[in-house]
C-alpha cells in the first residue's frame, strides 16, 4: 500500500470535516425568495460588515435603500458598490451619527420631510469594547450608540412606520445579551470601573429589552420589532480588541477562527429574513438566532426591567422634545 494513503485520508477528513462545521456554523441562507420592490429601507451603521451586506440583499430585492452612516466617504462609496452590483438606482447615502442627539434629530426630521414611506428600519450600528469613550451628550459610547441612539432613532421614526404599516423594525442585538445585565444604579459608568465587554453585554441585552418593550406598545398597529443575534462575523467590530490588535494572536488564533466565524454575506441572511419574510408577517418580540427563533436571557423577558429602562432612556434622550430639536433630554454629567 502507498504509504501517503493514509496520512493523505488523514488530512482529507480532517479538511472535510473542517469544511462541513463551518457550512454548520455559517447557519442558512435567508429561505425567503420575497421581492420589496417599492419599499424604503433604512439600515444604520451600513458602510460595512453585516450591514453593508444587508443592504446589499435589500437592494437586490428591489428596495429602496438608505445607507445611514456617520462618514459619509465610506457612506457613498458602499452606495456605490452596491448600485453597481445590484444596477438598483435607489440606492443612497444618509449622514447619521449615533452618538449625537443632535444628528439623529436632524436624520429623522429629514426622512420624515423627504420620504413618503419608511417600511423596515434595520437597526445594525454598532461599537463593540472600545475605550472608555463618551457620545457628543455624555453617554458612555457603547450604551449610547449600540442602545440609545437606535431607541431615539426609533421613536422618532414610529409615525412614519406606522403610517406605511406593515412594516418591520429589526434590532441587532448579539448572543453577547446573555451576559449583559442592566444596572439602573450607574447606567452611564460614572461610579464604577469601566469593564469594556460587560458595557458591550449591557448595551445589546437593552437592545432586546427595548425590541420587546417596543412591540407591546406596538400592538394593533402593523408594525412588528424583533431583535436577532447574526451570528460570529467576519467584520470591523472586533477592531478595539486585543486580538484584533496583535499580529501574534492574529497568526495563532487567525484559523480557528476563520474556522468558526461567518462571512458577513451570510451574517446578513438574518436580518434579511426578518425583513422580508412573508412568514414572519406580524410576528413581533421575538428574538431570533440567526434563522431561527430562540428564547433570550431570563432578564431580557422581564417586562418591569422593561418598562423602567425605556422610562429612563426616555428621560435621558429627551423623547418627548419635539423634532428638530437640538439637545437631549437631561445629559448626563461626566
Ligand atoms: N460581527 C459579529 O460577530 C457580531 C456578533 C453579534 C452581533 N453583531 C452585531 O451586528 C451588528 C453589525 O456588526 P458588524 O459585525 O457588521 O460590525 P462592523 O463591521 O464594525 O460595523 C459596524 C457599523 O456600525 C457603524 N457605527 C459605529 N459607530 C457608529 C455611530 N456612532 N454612528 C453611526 N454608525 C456607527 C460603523 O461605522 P464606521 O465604519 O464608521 O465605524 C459600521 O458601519 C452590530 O450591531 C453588532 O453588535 C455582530
Amino acid at each position: 500500500m502507498n504509504r501517503y494513503v493514509v496520512p493523505l485520508s488523514v488530512l482529507g477528513t480532517a479538511v472535510g470535516g473542517a469544511v462541513l462545521l463551518k457550512d454548520y456554523v455559517g447557519g442558512g441562507v435567508c429561505p425567503s425568495k420575497a421581492t420589496i420592490p417599492g419599499k424604503t429601507v433604512i439600515v444604520t451603521g451600513a458602510n460595512t460588515g453585516i450591514g453593508k451586506h444587508t443592504a446589499l440583499e435589500l437592494a437586490k430585492r428591489g428596495g429602496n435603500i438608505i445607507l445611514a452612516c456617520r462618514d459619509m466617504e465610506k457612506c457613498e462609496a458602499a452606495a456605490k458598490d452596491i448600485r453597481g452590483e445590484t444596477l438598483n438606482h435607489r440606492v443612497s447615502a444618509r449622514h447619521l451619527d449615533l452618538s449625537s442627539l443632535k444628528s439623529i434629530r436632524e436624520f429623522a426630521k429629514k426622512i420624515i420631510a423627504e420620504e413618503e414611506r419608511v417600511d423596515i428600519l434595520v437597526n445594525n450600528a454598532a461599537v463593540m469594547r472600545c475605550p472608555h469613550w463618551s457620545t457628543e451628550d455624555g453617554f458612555e459610547m457603547q450604551f449610547g450608540v449600540n442602545y440609545l441612539g437606535h431607541f431615539l432613532l426609533t421613536n422618532l421614526l414610529l409615525d412614519k412606520l406606522k403610517a406605511s404599516a406593515p412594516s418591520r423594525i429589526i434590532n441587532l442585538s448579539s448572543l453577547a445579551h446573555v451576559v449583559g445585565h442592566i444596572d439602573f444604579d450607574d447606567l452611564n459608568w460614572e461610579q464604577k470601573k469601566y469593564d469594556t465587554k460587560a458595557a458591550y453585554c449591557q448595551s445589546k441585552l437593552a437592545v432586546v429589552l427595548f425590541t420587546k418593550e417596543l412591540s407591546r406598545r406596538l400592538q394593533g398597529t402593523g408594525v412588528t420589532a424583533n431583535a436577532l443575534h447574526p451570528g460570529v462575523a467576519r467584520t470591523e467590530l472586533g477592531r478595539h480588541t486585543a486580538m484584533h490588535k496583535s499580529s501574534l494572536s492574529s497568526v495563532t488564533l487567525g484559523p480557528i477562527f476563520w474556522l468558526l466565524v461567518k462571512s458577513p454575506q451570510l451574517a446578513a441572511q438574518p436580518s434579511t429574513y426578518l425583513a422580508v419574510a412573508k412568514e414572519l408577517e406580524g410576528v413581533s418580540g421575538k428574538y431570533f438566532s440567526g434563522l431561527k427563533e430562540q428564547t433570550p436571557a431570563p432578564e431580557a423577558e422581564d417586562e418591569a426591567v422593561a418598562r423602567r429602562l425605556w422610562d429612563e432612556s426616555a428621560r435621558l434622550v429627551g423623547l418627548n422634545m419635539p423634532p428638530g430639536s437640538s439637545v437631549g433630554g437631561q445629559p448626563l454629567a461626566k
